[in-house]
């Protein structure tokens, strides 16, 4: 969904910011997200899920929430570390590690680390008396564009003779763990493997293998893009309900990341060139998907835009970013209005694998971010496209 609002309100953004392209982060934004996802999981631990922002402030605010952390290098628990967090409040979910990553993983103080194979069995070894391992099952989502089960889970009917070789070999894997794919437009996937799981749980039992104690969920739970806003509490509903079933001495933990980061940042744009092309007018920004946007290509994403221009003339248009890359490209409309130079480009929920990913690409420097509250959206505007 696109905005189109006069450019003189577009001080309301351009107050907050000393130069364009500009994140601005909204600790209490993040708070908000952080506590509405906590009360509609209850019982659930929070893992929020740093590779999706790793931004210094944005781990504060949620340290400070009490939350923990899910991470998938040794950077970012040496990172984490510095921010002060305590490495008994992160587990290590990457499925696939090399030993020396381990090894320094271990020796930080990490003791929660995962596996969806039997060669990652074997670098555990020497850590088995020290560390507790999890299983990841794939299953997938359907509704979610971003999929996470063929890289990565083992097949639920391969686990239980995972679990037997990890028995048999001294590693105690007393967790189950999955993501369904991120983005998804429904929890139906997550409640259905929850209930896999559990199920599982039982078998496990039966055979006298460890007891299973802990079943993340993973992340997966969406941002508001161009599609609906997120209600976390309708949207958890069907995992509450599995909840319900679940035995009290099995711990349920969550990662989310995507849910969290984005909503807490806005990225601010200017227009810094435009061209009347063959297919065109062509309007270009100051960030592009070398910058904050490679979810376009990464991920498929889009993102919702507020446009501040005085532009009144409708023509068809592409936007693209600022380097000298075709592939730069973040949108293309039939009909638009003709901006003009340095109008600006609000886009929103733009917090989750945009600075994480970010380049230097052609020696432009990813947004700046300053921390400020996000001004809420401004009713009176002239055309939605
Ligand atoms: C292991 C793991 N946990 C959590 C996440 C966060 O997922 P999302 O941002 O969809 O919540 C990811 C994303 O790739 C992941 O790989």
């Amino acid at each position: 969904m696109i905005d189109v609002l006069p450019r003189e309100s577009a001080s309301i953004w351009l107050d907050l910011i000393e130069t364009t392209p500009s994140l601005v982060f909204d600790p209490a934004m993040c708070r908000h997200k952080w506590g509405a996802l906590t009360k509609a999981l209850p019982g659930v631990a929070l893992y929020y899920a740093v590779k999706s922002n790793p931004y210094p402030d944005l781990i504060n605010t949620i340290a400070a929430e009490g939350g923990c952390f899910d991470v998938a290098s040794l950077a970012e628990i040496k990172m984490l570390e510095n921010q002060g967090v305590h490495p008994s409040r992160m587990i290590h979910t990457h499925p696939i590690k090399t030993d020396v990553e381990i090894e320094r993983a271990v020796n930080s103080g990490v003791i929660t680390f995962v596996v969806d194979n039997v060669d990652e069995l074997w670098k555990l070894i020497p850590y088995r008396h020290v560390i507790q391992v999890m299983l990841r099952l794939s299953f997938i989502a359907p509704d979610a564009p971003i999929d996470l089960s063929r890289k990565f889970g083992a097949p639920v009917q391969d686990a239980l003779s995972i679990l037997d070789v990890a028995n048999d070999s001294g590693i105690r894997i007393n967790g189950l763990c999955f993501h369904v794919g991120s983005q998804a437009a429904t929890a139906n996937t997550h409640a259905d493997a929850l209930a896999t799981c559990l199920k599982l749980s039982e078998k496990v039992k039966e055979k006298g293998l460890p007891d299973i104690v802990r079943i993340d969920i993973g992340g997966g739970f969406p941002a508001h893009y161009i599609s609906e806003p997120v209600d976390f509490d309708s949207f958890c509903a069907p995992i509450r309900e599995v909840l319900t079933n679940a035995p009290d001495h099995i711990q349920v933990l969550a990662e989310p990341g995507r849910a969290i980061s984005a909503p807490s940042m806005a990225l601010v744009c200017k227009v810094i060139g435009r061209a009347k092309r063959r297919d065109g007018w062509w309007f270009y920004l100051d960030d592009g998907v070398y910058g904050a946007q490679s979810g376009r290509i990464f991920d498929g994403m889009h993102y919702r835009m507020s446009v501040f221009t005085s532009g009144n003339e409708q023509a068809p248009c592409v936007f693209a970013g600022p380097t000298c890359d075709s592939i730069d490209e973040l949108g293309r409309y039939p009909e638009f209005p003709v901006l003009n130079m340095n109008d600006i480009i609000v886009f929103h929920e733009m917090g989750a694998y945009t600075l994480a990913s970010a380049t230097q690409f052609n020696g432009i420097a990813p947004p700046a971010v300053v921390n400020r509250a996000l001004p809420s959206q401004i009713r009176e505007h002239r055309r939605t496209f």
